[in-house]
């Protein structure tokens, strides 16, 4: 496959930020392609630049690419990190190589026939299928102003129909809204579309939550994201703790419990609770291959978030993806903190047959489009 053109310009994410939107053409087909942003960033992520920066950068590219024959998604991403020289991807920047490394692989599955899941299932050599979704309904951290300690409160439906999981999620949210309203007062949004509580105690968002969820005859899990890299203080929870919740809570995932540098705490809970809890890596593995090996090394983890954007590529999210299910780990596709319209990785999750789904809150536009192209797998699909 050839490219003919690429062009890129700025866009708004959910934060009326600025990011940035490629646009690729090969012959008649054209697609485009926008890329998200982390608030609570691990550090050895890869470096995005400034989206201006980008844009004086673009038609150097497109020399380079042009009049290339491409036949894969590796050779691709592989110029691309050629063109950028560097270990972590500042020269060109994340967002940038990310911008045209999925604008390549939607284009090369087109030319293909193929739906995109299609062509990651056959690149990434797994079985494609419908993940759990992780709805995350309750919001702190440094997504919200003046709400719980912990960044996000899933509700995860026992169900891998991501349609009947959106209802679900559709009927617990109106009952968690009057809930949050009557004890808290003001309902407020967090930064991926989830309700806030103005509540110091961790714990507050559960039992709101497991309430909430009892009162709508749901039986769903739960879970949490506690981002502890992004705590402004040195506060820590210990594994007592963190023990005293998966007892009194249906919970089946913790993400983060500890921050980054913290690889003792991670492999002390892991070994304690990890039979019955997924311990999920985010700011300590950043998909990447080499901290996903140091973690097996450890034990420090059962799962890992799988982010396009920590990597910068494809083709490198799949290479990690893949090092992190032969380990027998659960892995999760996920969005960022500021989000953008393209529904990338509702394909990328059913291409990896990855197991969790993490979209952020329904009620948010650039998070719905994401489990709405679930369902549209889900349906025309038959998987
Ligand atoms: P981020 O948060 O995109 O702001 O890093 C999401 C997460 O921590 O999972
Ligand atoms: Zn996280």
């Amino acid at each position: 496959m050839k490219i003919d053109r690429i062009s890129l310009k700025i866009i708004p994410d959910s934060k009326a930020r600025e990011t940035l939107e490629a646009k690729m053409q090969s012959g008649a087909l054209a697609v485009l392609a926008s890329v998200p942003a982390g608030e609570s960033t691990g550090k050895n992520e890869a470096k995005v630049i400034d989206p201006k920066i980008a844009l004086e950068k673009i038609s150097w590219i497109e020399t380079q690419i042009k009049g290339h024959e491409f036949s894969q998604l590796g050779q691709f991403d592989g110029l691309l990190n050629t063109l950028d020289g560097t270990s972590n991807k500042s020269n060109l920047g994340a967002n940038l190589i990310l911008s045209l490394s999925l604008c390549f692989t939607k284009l090369l599955a087109q030319k293909g026939g193929l739906e995109t899941w299609q062509l990651i299932s056959r690149i990434s050599g797994s079985r494609p299928s419908l993940p759990l979704c992780f709805f995350n309904v309750i919001e702190g951290g440094v997504h919200t102003e003046n709400s719980l300690p912990f960044q996000e409160y899933w509700f995860i439906p026992k169900i891998n129909s991501p349609k009947k999981a959106l209802d679900q999620c559709q009927t617990l949210l109106s009952q968690l809204k009057k809930k949050i309203n009557a004890e808290y007062g003001k309902v407020q949004m967090g930064a991926e579309g989830g309700y806030t509580v103005s509540s110091k105690n961790a714990e507050d968002g559960l039992k709101i939550l497991r309430t909430a969820m009892e009162e709508s005859g749901l039986d769903g899990n739960l879970g949490l994201d506690v981002a502890a890299s992004s705590f402004s203080d040195i506060t820590s929870y210990d594994l007592s703790y963190f023990r005293l919740l998966t007892q009194k809570y249906p919970l089946l995932a913790i993400e983060d419990p500890y921050s980054e540098e913290d690889w003792e705490d991670f492999s002390k809970i892991t070994e304690v609770l990890g039979s019955k809890v997924w311990i999920v890596g985010d700011d300590l593995t950043t998909t990447n291959p080499k901290l996903i090996k140091l973690a097996a090394e450890r034990n420090a983890v059962n799962a890992v978030i799988i982010k396009t954007t920590q990597i910068g590529t494809v083709s490198e999210t799949i290479q990690a993806a893949n090092l992190a299910k032969s380990y027998g780990w659960k892995i999760i596709v996920a969005n960022r903190g500021e989000e953008t319209m393209d529904d990338f990785i509702a394909d990328l999750s059913v291409g990896l047959g990855a197991d969790g789904f993490k979209s952020g809150c329904p009620l948010q536009e650039e998070r719905l489009v994401k489990y709405q192209r679930l369902i549209e797998i889900e349906k025309i699909c038959h998987i």
